[in-house]
């Protein structure tokens, strides 16, 4: 939820800092801050608010001698209100250590009591600035700084990736990493730390990742790995096939924007060396799914939070309706509190776009222990999931900036159809219709025509709607996870009250929100089948309270068209592919209506982009 930075070598270090926050701010913006040398001096500048602030506050004082080791911090508040003496870097009482931290301290509250005890001054409110006392005291007791860094690490319980300099030995940075995501960015004579990939591109892509529980030393000259145990870990660069433009805005006024436009690529992206189109099959095989791993199979739990959630419902419908075998989905922080009837029969599967997802990450850890087969679709390469599941499904959607999760989505999908298409042939040898197939490879293209077509009917929809307070968004079958997902994007980034429901559960309930103020939009398909005819009377029970209609229909879809005040036709296609094209009006209407309300569309205001603490 916060984003570190740090860097050793011979670069002008207030840049090289400044660079990798901006890069990092989607991940937590209330507060920042940079430590560095001055003279042989720790020197901390941090402020509360954005990174705006922070610049404000360098430029109006630049400190000329400033030398690098250096570490910078943005923050998202768990632990004291953001304010200045709570943004990170945090140091110890004589200033020669300074310190930061992305994560949760769960003890810091009986550390800090000890210290205190013993004569340590806390200025902060922050679980973190427990760390750097606790190195401090053990400085104190003459044990060596590595040491020392190595037995506070084993004191603490919680989530953390921290990163620790200090003026005394000026030639490296510690990094300990539990839980939290760490990335070392591997260069010429200098070396890079920072909380994911993104953060890294301006100035590396050979990257190398830390696992939990270990520890990293960066010198300019080298970076070494070992456990917590102080026994050397070898570990393997892995060279980044991302580029800097796709971690920037490309001419769009929004990540969110250019996201919704990145889909018909990153479908493509996506579906790339997975279909043989000469035996009109899918393949997953390069990537550990097979028969083998398959082998005795009965059912499928599938766990996520959020966006990943609702891409998690979608497969429901599709595995269900194509391999007839039983599904269950549920919300992480539900599932790794209950007790979940798993067993080696149970392919869990782990949906996250980050691959950081805390509750995510315990369910699978969960699920493991209950001796069931785990399989993660992810969206950051090397991500913890990923690495931690026995099979990992990649999304090729690239990175994904915007809090609002748009491409993941779309391509979390898809992966999901080609994964059905798949196990349809492997577990009962069935081919998907050739139609089918030449249909998918045209999905992408497809896709592009529909946004460029959809954008501005939905544009003077949000003139019309965005003054809104409460809205309802409804849909049956395939579509009901859709409706949940377009009250999702117009929730968290427009900040209306937006309600998404199964348009059957209408009538026991939330009917009685149905009036003139208040719009439904309502998504109905005919690839659907019966369920199309039962949401145009849904649609009607909302006509005869005068319920404003906005309907997402089937191009000609003419019943509609005559009961609803707004209507977006979609193009026909195949059921299996119709999540990809109706979530698309509504990201685009929920990213129109934020910005015509002023929000802040890509840092939406409490929400933070990977939610690395419970
Ligand atoms: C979606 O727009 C949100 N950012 C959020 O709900 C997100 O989907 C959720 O936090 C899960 O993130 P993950 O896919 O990275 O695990």
């Amino acid at each position: 939820m916060c984003g570190i930075i740090g860097y050793i070598g011979d670069r002008p270090i207030i840049p090289v800092l400044l660079e990798g926050l901006r890069r990092l701010e989607y991940r937590g913006y209330d507060s920042a801050g940079i430590v560095f040398l001055e003279d042989e001096e720790i020197k901390i500048v941090k402020t509360k608010g954005k990174i705006l602030n922070l610049e404000e506050k360098l430029f109006n004082d630049f400190p000329k001698k400033a030398k690098a080791p250096g570490l910078g911090h943005t923050r998202w508040a768990t632990h004291g209100e953001p304010s200045d003496e709570n943004a990170h870097p945090h140091f110890d009482c004589h200033k020669s250590l300074a310190l930061v931290h992305n994560g949760i301290i769960e003890n810091y509250y009986e550390l800090k009591t000890k210290l205190i005890a013993k004569g340590h001054k806390f200025y902060s409110a922050t679980d973190t600035e427990v760390i750097v006392h606790l190195i401090e005291d053990f400085l104190n007791q003459g044990i060596p700084l590595k040491e020392a860094f190595f037995k506070a690490l084993k004191e603490l319980k919680g989530a953390y990736a921290v990163a620790l300099i200090h003026k005394e030995n000026p030639d490296f940075i510690l990094v300990g990493r539990n839980q939290s995501p760490v990335v070392i960015g591997l260069g010429q004579q200098e070396n890079f730390i920072a909380s994911d990939i993104p953060a890294l591109l301006p100035f590396t892509k050979e990257v190398l990742f830390l696992n939990d529980g270990e520890v990293a030393i960066l010198s300019k000259y080298q970076v070494e790995i070992y456990d917590l145990s102080g026994n050397p870990v070898a570990r393997a660069p892995y060279h980044v096939t991302w580029d800097i433009a796709s971690a920037e805005k490309g001419g769009f006024d929004h990540f969110m924007l250019k996201e919704i436009y990145e889909q018909p690529e990153a479908i493509k992206n996506t579906m790339l060396g997975r279909i043989d189109l000469d035996k009109n099959q899918i393949d997953f095989s390069q990537e550990g799914l097979d028969l083998k791993f398959l082998k005795g199979i009965q059912r499928f739990y599938i766990v996520a939070c959020g966006t990943s959630y609702h891409a998690g419902l979608v497969a429901k419908y599709l595995i269900e309706k194509e391999l007839g075998l039983p599904v269950e989905v549920d919300i992480a922080s539900e599932f790794r509190y209950r007790n979940p009837i798993l067993d080696e029969k149970t392919l869990f599967i782990g949906i996250s776009q980050s691959g950081e997802t805390a509750d995510t990450l315990a369910s699978l850890r969960l699920a493991k222990e209950k001796g069931a087969k785990t399989l993660s679709i992810c969206n950051v390469v090397g991500s913890t999931i990923a690495r931690e599941s026995e099979v990992v499904l990649y999304t090729k959607a690239g990175p994904e900036i915007s809090v609002a999760s748009t491409k993941a989505f779309s391509t979390q999908v898809l992966t999901f159809i080609l994964f059905t298409f798949y196990l349809k042939q492997l577990l009962f040898g069935e081919n998907e219709k050739k139609q089918k197939i030449e249909a998918l490879i045209k999905l992408s293209s497809q896709l592009k025509i529909f946004i460029e077509k959809v954008h501005p009917k939905v544009k003077t929809l949000a003139q019309k709607w965005y003054q809104a307070q409460n809205a309802l968004y409804l849909g049956r079958n395939i579509l009901y996870p859709i409706a949940l997902e377009g009250a999702l994007k117009l929730k968290e980034i427009s900040y209306i009250h937006a309600e998404g429901y199964a348009a059957g559960e209408m009538k026991h309930g939330p009917i009685a929100l149905i009036e003139e103020k208040v719009p439904t939009v309502i998504l109905a398909a005919k690839e659907t089948g019966i369920v199309y005819e039962k949401t145009l009377s849904n649609a009607e029970e909302v006509r005869s309270r005068r319920g404003p209609i906005i309907s997402l229909v089937t191009e000609g879809a003419k019943e509609f068209q005559k009961i609803s005040d707004e209507y977006i036709e979609v193009p026909l296609t195949f059921y299996e592919f119709l999540p990809i094209f109706y979530v698309v009006p509504l990201q685009l209407l929920a990213y129109e209506i934020a910005t015509l309300r002023g929000c802040d569309v890509d840092k939406p205001r409490n929400l933070a982009k990977s939610v690395t603490v419970e």
